[in-house]
């Protein structure tokens, strides 16, 4: 069911767009804006922007944007109605109907409890006759039933569709089972257990719920699934889960350890290292960045001591320091993962390495170093060079202290490497400088707009489209007339042409056209295009003049055939388009 129109807008008249997000971000006031640091992306100058007017936000660094629900939804990782009731919450306004649930919030809770399931299901089988084999694996790797108790290990059974069968027995439709990912579609149409005779690790999101998966198969030959994860679902997406955070929260350090996998996590965790958390085997994303850091203040990469875990390592430092993290390295020997060097040498002799672990910087520059011969002079020019081109992104202070131990190390003087420094940032801005300017230039071009692919195409109609909404959304009442000259079917690109229609529902609807009432219901990438749209008024001039010159405009585009609608067409079609293009030109 829907929540009631007039309790959203009670909601949002309680819920100030300005305090709301001013509690997350530092925002200050300008003119009638109020600007701050983007939380949705990095930036070292505000271009996140909060309108109190139109009462929506905007990035112009990331085009987030929407309405003050939209915001909450994106910050706290929620779905509409769990946003509503978080704003509800802070407005002190009961919810119109307790335990009501809109779809979206009831299929993540039916995949909540089917994981739940399956979870017990998994543990009851490691301890039954059929999970012998599997019990005798992780005892063998060194774990203790308390520890498998405590991550709750499984044992995924032989067989096609053991767990299947079961949650089905309590009452799961199959499309729910694959929507879990629990189930798949065979080639016959079946419905078969994803994971199969695999040990299981369950994954656990903040809240304490089961999200998703990963097993492991205990055959040496494993033809590359060693592992097989959980695919996307509604309640679960890799690339934005640290497995173990759900514990490593409660070990209340202000450091978090960043190891690779699971087991990783779990010896830690036996050996009383309770602070580890697993990226699941890459670098880190931008988004598991973002959520250690708003648990810790430093990270301990810990990755494989293999050529692959460096090369995480490596991709994982600038992500984690974007987010303000202090990053440090603690490098394991002999290419052994943290868990095999904690089963070899024991927890104490991890964490004297753990004690000792050097800081990012000193990291790369020693990775640095180690391809140059230093006993030759003209090698440390080199190295220098090189050292240099790193330490220019550094803060200050930072590449003061790193500019002094290398003046030492080098016997060079440190002025020297401070005017090599100097000219290394020099280029370094030009390049970031060029990137953004290369970058804003794609999107004015239409080049990079991913929710209205059709704007490559059909550039002059999607901009004229962009101002009718524009003029629309501003000024309610000239509605009435666009809809007399244009109908939507009129528009040229779908996403606009979407927008248009949704206007004129809420319009029909007697509902608010503004940022929040056309949003609703629509994805926050989508209520970030409204949000644009009404914020940013390049351009748009209103008056009935103008919106004929719009609606002209997208007429004039409408039937007009592109480049694209042309390729791999036979040759009596090219003519017809030469043909037109001709015309046209008369
Ligand atoms: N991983 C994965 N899919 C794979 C391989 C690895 O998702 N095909 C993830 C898992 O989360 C795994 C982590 O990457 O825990 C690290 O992989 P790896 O080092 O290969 O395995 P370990 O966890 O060290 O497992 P084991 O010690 O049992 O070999
Ligand atoms: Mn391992």
């Amino acid at each position: 069911m829907a929540i009631p129109q007039e309790f959203i807008a009670e909601l949002r008249a309680r819920s100030d767009v300005v305090s709301v997000i001013g509690e997350y971000v530092a925002l200050k006031r300008a003119s009638r804006t109020s600007k701050g640091l983007c939380p949705f992306h990095s930036e070292k100058t505000p271009s996140f922007t909060v309108f109190p007017d139109t009462e929506s936000f905007y990035c112009f660094g990331c085009q987030a944007g929407g309405d003050v629900i939209t915001f909450i939804r994106m910050i706290e990782n929620l779905d509409y109605v769990e946003a509503v009731r978080r704003l509800a919450a802070r407005a002190n306004m009961p919810m119109p109907e307790d335990g009501f649930d809109d779809g979206v919030a009831k299929a993540k809770r039916r995949i909540r409890e089917q994981n739940r399931e399956a979870a017990h299901y998994f543990y009851h089988q490691l301890y039954a006759p059929d999970g012998r084999e599997a019990l005798r694996y992780l005892h063998g790797r060194g774990l203790t039933d308390k520890s498998i108790a405590a991550f709750g290990l499984g044992w995924a059974p032989q067989g096609w569709d053991n767990l299947t069968k079961h949650l089905k027995s309590k009452g799961y439709r199959d499309d729910e089972i694959e929507q879990a990912n629990l189930g798949s579609k065979s080639r016959n149409g079946s419905l078969i257990d994803v994971f199969r005779a695999r040990v299981m690790f369950p994954i656990i999101d903040l809240q304490g719920a089961v999200a998703g998966f990963g097993g492991r198969t205990m055959e040496k030959d494993h033809g590359g699934r060693k592992y097989i994860n959980t695919n996307t679902t509604l309640v679960y997406k890799k690339s934005q889960h640290l497995y173990g955070l759900n514990f490593a929260k409660k070990s209340k350090s202000d450091t978090l350890i960043v190891v690779e996998g699971f087991l990783d996590v779990i010896t830690m965790a036996q050996a009383g290292i309770t602070n580890a958390v697993a990226s699941q085997g890459t670098a880190f994303t931008p988004d598991q960045a973002r959520l250690a850091s708003s648990y810790a203040k430093r990270v301990v990469l810990s990755q494989d001591g293999d050529e692959a875990g460096q090369r995480a390592i490596k991709k994982s430092i600038p992500i984690l320091r974007e987010t303000g993290l202090e990053v440090r390295v603690l490098r394991v020997p002999e290419n052994l993962d943290p868990d095999a060097y904690i089963n070899k040498y024991g927890a104490d002799r991890f964490r004297i390495m753990l004690d000792k672990c050097v800081s990012d910087t000193e990291y790369t520059i020693g990775d640095i170093r180690a391809k140059y011969d230093l006993t030759q002079s003209a090698n440390a020019a080199a190295f220098l060079q090189e050292a240099c081109g790193v330490l220019a992104g550094l803060p200050p202070i930072e590449r003061d202290i790193y500019a002094g131990k290398l003046s030492q190390e080098l016997s060079v003087e440190k002025s020297a490497i401070l005017s090599q420094l100097e000219a290394a940032g020099k280029k370094r801005r030009y390049a970031e400088r060029r990137e953004q300017l290369k970058a804003l230039e794609r999107e004015t071009a239409g080049l990079d707009d991913k929710l209205n692919p059709q704007r490559r195409d059909h550039l002059r109609a999607a901009r004229a489209e962009d101002k009718l909404l524009s003029a629309l959304l501003t000024n309610p009442d000239m509605i009435k007339k666009a809809r007399e000259e244009l109908p939507p079917e009129g528009f040229v690109t779908d996403f606009n042409r979407m927008i248009y229609q949704k206007i004129l529902d809420v319009y029909d609807g007697g509902g608010e056209v503004s940022v929040s009432g056309v949003s609703q219901g629509f994805s926050v990438e989508e209520a970030g295009a409204v949000s644009r749209l009404v914020n940013t008024r390049e351009a748009l001039q209103t008056g009935d003049g103008a919106l004929s010159d719009y609606i002209n405009a997208i007429r004039g585009e409408k039937d007009r055939i592109t480049p694209s609608d042309i390729a791999g067409k036979p040759p009596d079609e090219l003519d017809l388009y030469l043909k037109q293009l001709r015309e046209k030109k008369k």
